[in-house]
């Protein structure tokens, strides 16, 4: 994140070029970005981009998903921004679809703008979460609407905020149907970690067992007292998942293939959670 007095923005809009021609809806100082990706060859689309049958043996196609976005935001309001774990977990969606269970949600977490909620709904039913702020939950519906030729599948979109104590009623209700959690670039404020790592220990202490993936760019500072570049958010989650009971945490190997276009660096990491009852 590039810190400008009180505004940061996502580094991910500089290093590729999203321009697209649609204008936003929600509100008009939002921008439209154009995210291009390869489908895996057993995934099919139109000549309109409208995802069909899938078929064995088809060669890689290209498609899009267009997201209204902000172009800066406070640290409050990061969630309307497009953050690069998101589409390493897209990638990570689109490379392992068909071995998630076949009707069961996923549930992503902080969703955003809603980028891996849409990548998901391609192949399964799932629910966006996110803190209700600014206008969030606006931006995500209208994506969700804006790319209707790639969402296959059911999206509901429910509050979560990490910072409550006890979870939604509705989330509480499917959460025996969710096989999958996911959530990304959500580690970058010790508080929210503290209650991230809690909410996730909630869902994942629920039977029947789940896994969560959790994908972040880690984020490095230089500091005098380590005389290095360290970094102290990523640092902090893993010692909070350290102390996570009942679960098994594993890091995933990031060599799955990269679909989307954004420059796959060092920092980003992808975690596996899995409950262990
Ligand atoms: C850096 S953004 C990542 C958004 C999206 N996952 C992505 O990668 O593009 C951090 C996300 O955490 C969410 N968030 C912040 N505080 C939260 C809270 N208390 N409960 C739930 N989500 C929260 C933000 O709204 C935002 O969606």
């Amino acid at each position: 994140m590039e810190h400008g007095s009180c505004e940061i923005s996502s580094e991910l809009y500089s290093e590729n070029d999203y321009k697209c021609d649609a204008g936003p809806t929600v509100n008009q100082k939002n921008v439209v970005s154009r995210f291009r990706f390869s489908l895996p060859p057993e995934s099919v689309v139109d000549s309109d981009g409208d995802l069909v049958v899938p078929r064995k043996h088809s060669k890689p196609t290209e498609t899009f998903i267009d997201l209204e976005h902000s172009q800066s935001t406070n640290l409050d309001l990061v969630g309307l921004q497009v953050w690069r774990g998101s589409l390493l977990l897209a990638d990570w969606l689109l490379c392992h679809s068909s071995s998630l269970p076949e009707d069961d949600y996923v549930l992503e977490l902080a969703g955003g703008v809603g980028l891996a909620t849409i990548v998901t709904s391609m192949f399964r039913p799932v629910i966006c979460t996110d803190v209700n702020r600014g206008e969030i939950f606006d931006v995500i519906r209208a994506n969700c609407a804006r790319n209707n030729h790639l969402t296959a599948r059911p999206v509901e979109v429910i509050e979560l905020d990490f910072q409550e104590a006890i979870l939604p009623s509705k989330i509480t209700s499917l959460l025996p149907k969710v096989s999958t959690i996911v959530a990304a670039d959500v580690i970058y404020d010790d508080t929210l970690t503290d209650a991230f790592v809690e909410t996730l220990g909630k869902l994942l202490a629920v039977p029947p067992k789940r896994r969560a993936y959790v994908a972040l760019e880690k984020r490095y500072v230089f500091t005098v007292a380590d005389r290095d570049c360290v970094a102290p958010c990523y640092d902090y989650f893993l010692g909070r998942l350290d102390k996570l009971e009942n679960v098994i945490a594993e890091q995933v190997e990031i060599d799955f293939p990269q679909y989307f276009r954004y420059d796959r660096v060092k920092e980003l990491v992808l975690w596996r959670i899995s409950s262990k009852f």
